[in-house]
């Protein structure tokens, strides 16, 4: 790895993946956009020149078929929501120097360009492959039109990507007993003629990239396997109208638009290209940047999903060095945001949508910092209430809000700012060993460790204030109370500045209530050395603690909305065993099953409200021991997280009573007490049948958690 550290000489564009101009944006999305806005900040506070840059994804199949449904034109469709999130960025403070469009002159320009000097070097060659076809509406079926089995890992996937299994790219084709999802109809495959880019070309170079990626593990790691193992060619066209028409002759004559993957990375160029023609090319280069001179390009990170690996580190990298463009520095793929151990499932409203954390009236400050330092960066999240009202509460409100407010309280009180002092060596050291910490923690890509750098200077700054008692020397020695005091505005302004990039508006009171001049997001890191103002007036508290109560609200609504969601799953998954086209429990092949009396399911239909009265609970066995005199009971210990149980079950003779600790059962929480053989029963464990087979989890859900 030969890169220079940050901050270099050469310029930086930090880039965010392109969300598609399809639909609302969910805080998963935001994960991946706060986190870029938070590095582009924080490379500028130390010093590196740097844009940030994004786009609306305005192609693809998805966008085309949704359009199509709304009865409006794709590119109608499409901008609406571009210009939707142009207003939603700026809510959460997300600024981006550039935010363009991958349908605009910009990007259709550079798009044809660089696909003509590809084409023009002979990595471009067609090829007649077979494609998806819908027999009886007589059309192609691209990417989303169609699904069908992923004939690498079985599970059903979706057009060009298999979503819900391996996460593999998949080339037109390759999906197994395709359908059309407009239709439903069987698909057959026809020929067609497409245009393929020679990836295979390039293994040599990308083995060589990937070595010098930097970024987050996953992203080096990841696509090391396509990269070493066989380099399948890409298949960079589509049989659609919607797209960046496929430069050459034949333009107009043939309707092939290239793959949105081929136009979408290209607008991180465009995008920063616009940026320069805005502010000119003295103040940023996009040329610098992009183009693989003699200095070899900017420093290019992108900030994506894990999703987006492979498109990102394979086919981007080799796309760019075959028309002479730099290659990226880094890529920070960032794990995915989910809801109770799954991911979230925007068609079925399984989602913290943008608007829904606005509607909190929280600061988007708390979000963007629980986003971007919520474990490491490359680890799947569970978003929930709980952990964002802890952390919010401990790091945010008791260990910086409260330092700042004390600190400040204490100067404007006794001096009416900045007393005349110098600031300790202990201090001083703290600081610079905390700025340190953050510029390395930039060079390792690691926001969450620059954040600790500000949190933990304000742990030490309680510390210190709880330490030196300043209160007490006011009296007893004036000129140490002015030199703690001292010491303590100094680091609620570093504090201040090294916290910007993660909470801009909460940072920017600290610096106005500190009275200084201009804003703080123009600081450079040694600001955290330099002397606050001489005076400033009283201060007020930033961070408002969230109550327990709001939590429960929040979490109620949000249990509701996943039960209906997940009812919803289950309604789905009913009817596709009900539908045709699937293999299907008929009554005719009943010969092949096992007769088994069942009991016919019952007639009366609960409401939803109803069962939502049972509060069932994923428990674990702690102890079990028989109870004298009952053949059949055992007195059990459960842990259901918020409390231990104990329960009797009749189960004795149906499992071994030594074995069963440590076994994961559901509890029904809310049953009436029962006295048996002289035994409180706390609850009831579910179990199925006869046997008593006992009812347990498929995952490893926590003892405690809701079963709905
Ligand atoms: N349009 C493509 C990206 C093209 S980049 C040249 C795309 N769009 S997206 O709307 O599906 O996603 C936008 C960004 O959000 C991507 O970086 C994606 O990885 C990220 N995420 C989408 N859902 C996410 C979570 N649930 N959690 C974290 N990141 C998520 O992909
Ligand atoms: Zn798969």
């Amino acid at each position: 790895m030969s890169h220079e550290d940050f901050p270099t000489e050469s310029p930086a564009v930090v880039t965010c993946g392109l969300p598609y101009a399809n639909g609302d944006l969910h805080v998963g999305h935001l994960r991946t956009y706060v986190s870029g806005d938070i590095l582009s900040r924080a490379l500028a506070t130390i010093g590196q020149q740097t844009a940030f840059v994004s786009g609306s994804d305005m192609h693809g199949t998805p966008i085309a078929v949704n359009a199509d449904q709304e009865g409006v034109s794709p590119e109608e469709f499409a901008l609406e929501w571009h210009e939707t999130y142009e207003e939603t960025f700026p809510k959460f403070d997300i600024e981006f120097d550039n935010y363009g469009n991958t349908h605009d002159e910009t990007n259709t320009a550079i798009t044809r360009d660089i696909v003509r000097t590809l084409d023009d070097r002979g990595y471009i060659y067609e090829k007649e492959i077979e494609v998806a076809w819908d027999p009886i509406d007589d059309q192609p079926l691209p990417d989303r039109y169609v699904v069908g089995t992923c004939p690498y890992c079985g599970e059903t996937a979706r057009g060009d990507e298999c979503d819900e299994g391996c996460g593999r790219h998949l080339e037109p084709g390759e999906i197994e007993d395709p359908k059309s999802t407009l239709t439903g109809n069987p698909a057959e495959y026809r020929t067609r003629e497409h245009k393929f880019f020679r990836v295979s070309d390039f293994q040599e170079y990308l083995q060589g990239f990937i070595d010098r990626l930097e970024g987050t593990s996953n992203a080096q790691n990841q696509p090391r396997e396509w990269i070493e193992g066989d380099l399948q060619d890409w298949c960079i066209t589509r049989d659609l109208d919607w797209g960046i028409d496929y430069p050459g002759d034949d333009e107009e004559a043939d309707d092939l638009v290239l793959y949105v993957w081929v136009d979408a990375p290209i607008e991180y160029i465009s995008s920063t290209k616009q940026y320069t023609e805005r502010v000119g090319a003295e103040e940023y280069d996009w040329e610098t940047v992009w183009r693989d001179g003699d200095s070899g390009g900017g420093e290019i990170v992108h900030v994506i999903g894990r999703d987006i690996i492979q498109h990102h580190t394979v086919f981007w990298p080799a796309m760019l060095h075959g028309a002479d463009y730099a290659e990226p520095r880094a890529v920070m793929a960032s794990g995915f945001v989910n809801l109770e151990g799954r991911a979230f499932s925007t068609s079925r409203n399984r989602a913290i949508w943008a608007d829904d954390y606005l509607d909190t009236g929280f600061s988007t400050d708390l979000l963007r910092y629980y986003l971007s330092t919520a474990g490491s960066f490359e680890r799947d999240v569970d978003f929930t209430w709980e952990r964002f009202q802890e952390r919010v509460n401990t790091e945010l409100a008791d260990d910086v809000g409260n330092f700042v407010y004390r600190a400040l309280l204490f100067a404007t009180r006794n001096y009416d700012g900045t007393p005349d002092a110098d600031v300790s060596e202990e201090v001083e050291d703290a600081i610079r060993d905390a700025m340190a910490e953050f510029q390395d923690a930039l060079n390792d890509y690691s926001l969450r460790r620059a954040g600790d750098a500000a949190i933990d200077l304000a742990r030490f700054g309680n510390e210190y204030i709880q330490r030196n008692e300043p209160w007490k020397l006011t009296d007893e020695d004036p000129d140490q109370a002015a030199r703690v005091i001292r010491d303590t505005v100094q680091l609620v302004k570093a504090i201040a500045v090294l916290l910007a990039p993660f909470t801009p508006e909460k940072a920017e009171t600290v610096w106005s209530q500190l009275e200084e001049d201009g804003t703080i997001h123009d600081q450079h890191i040694e600001a955290c050395l330099e002397a606050p103002p001489e005076t400033f007036g009283e201060p007020t508290e930033l961070f408002e603690k969230i109550e327990d109560e709001t939590v429960d609200e929040l979490n109620e609504q949000l249990a509701e909305r996943v039960a209906e969601a997940d009812a919803a799953a289950a309604e789905a998954a009913g009817d596709s065993t009900d539908g045709d086209d699937v293999e299907t429990d008929t009554t005719d092949d009943d010969e092949s099953k096992p007769m088994t009396e069942l009991e016919p399911i019952a007639d009366e239909r609960i409401s939803f409200e109803e069962f939502q009265e049972l509060d069932i609970r994923v428990g674990e066995i702690l102890a079990a021991e028989p109870i004298e005199g009952a053949d059949k009971l055992v007195r059990l210990e459960v842990d259901i997280g918020v409390e231990e149980r104990q329960v009797v079950a009749g189960i004795r003779q149906l499992h071994d009573v030594e074995a069963l600790p440590g076994t994961r059962i559901v509890l029904l929480a809310n049953l009436e007490k029962a006295e048996l053989f002289g035994v409180e029963s706390n609850g009831m464990i579910l179990a199925a049948g006869e046997d008593a087979d006992l009812l347990t989890t498929h995952d490893d859900a926590e003892p405690g958690t809701k079963i709905r």
